[in-house]
């Protein structure tokens, strides 16, 4: 049997997925029971205005286990994270925040008997050996970028600390996410997201990736689903922890623009790829996320179009 989530932590709360988590989860358990950690970032507005905000940096044991302490936290959404260009761009800041970071988290829960940790992965565990379409759960992990490294390591070590300590740990491997609230920050699936915002603002957009650059992506509202279904599946149930495989959609860059054409027609995209077209060219194009369908019902509602049409609506709205 699995025990209740009652109070739960956000840390990355400012970030792209964290920002819209926290409302979800507020949504969901109350506003009081979901404390928003942030690091230096400023959260928005609404997650300020709705519910807790603590300064947590997760690199900092002392402030991570005395925000634990002050709110009796006992689940643990791990989104603070370094992505793969500012990773490769400071390799050592990324080991500290997804390795140095997440061992507090895990050491954390192991200390307190916390209930429950989610900690996404991502496709940047994956490396140029492996099998690029359909990319088995199973298969080789030999990543070439210090993001994907530490994604593999966190894996591993949420996997060991599950079995050999009784922490509950749990994560999938998220594709890029593309959303309309907070813009992802430095991240090689950025292009995806940035995209729609220049598109709307100037109809116009230099692509950083070849236009013939396949990638798995996801809707937010699918990323979120997922994180909280897998949260709330029976840990029986389970026979994967941390790196359960997870899609959605796969689309080139080109696509995306002829998609965002059919609401935008005058949209001009040119390409000039730079240092992330090799890490885009190291990754899967598409994914087999059979395991989460089986161990715990994963099912996206999302595909190009119906996002496409959302974006579009949310941001124009926002923007122009
Ligand atoms: N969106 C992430 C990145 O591009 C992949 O997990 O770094």
């Amino acid at each position: 049997m699995s025990r209740p989530m009652k109070k739960i932590l956000v840390t990355g709360s400012a970030g792209q997925i964290g920002s819209e988590l926290v409302m979800v989860l507020r949504e969901k358990y109350g506003n009081d029971s979901v404390i928003a950690g942030t690091n230096r970032t400023s959260p928005s507005q609404r997650i300020v205005d709705s519910g807790p905000v603590e300064v947590c940096n997760i690199t900092n044991k002392e402030q991570l286990y005395s925000t634990v302490d002050k709110y009796d936290i006992d689940t643990i959404y791990n989104m603070a994270a370094i992505l793969s260009g500012v990773g490769e761009q400071k390799p050592l800041l990324a080991w500290d925040v997804n390795m140095n970071g997440f061992h507090n988290v895990l050491e954390c829960a192991r200390e307190k008997e916390l209930v429950r940790i989610m900690n996404p992965s991502s496709i940047a565990a994956f490396g140029p050996e492996t099998p690029r379409n359909n990319t088995p759960q199973e298969t080789v992990l030999k990543p070439r970028t210090m993001y994907g490294v530490t994604k593999v390591a966190g894996e591993l070590l949420g996997d060991y600390y599950f079995r050999k300590f009784d922490v509950d740990v749990r994560g999938v491997r998220y594709p890029g996410i593309i959303s309309s609230e907070t813009p992802p920050g430095g991240g090689t699936t950025d292009y995806a997201v940035a995209i729609y915002y220049e598109a709307i603002r100037n109809k116009k957009y230099e692509c950083f990736v070849r236009e013939d650059t396949v990638l798995p992506m996801m809707y937010m509202p699918d990323a979120l689903k997922g994180l909280i279904d897998l949260a709330e599946a029976p840990k029986d149930k389970l026979k994967h922890y941390c790196d359960f495989n997870l899609a959605s959609m796969s689309f080139s860059a080109g696509d995306l623009a002829d998609e965002i054409r059919k609401h935008i027609p005058e949209l001009e995209v040119t390409y000039k790829p730079d240092f992330r077209q090799a890490i885009a060219d190291s990754w899967p194009q598409s994914i087999d996320d059979s395991s989460s369908r089986e161990e715990w019902g994963w099912a996206p509602s999302y595909d190009i179009s119906s996002m496409t049409k959302d974006m579009i609506e949310k941001l124009s709205a926002r923007l122009l």
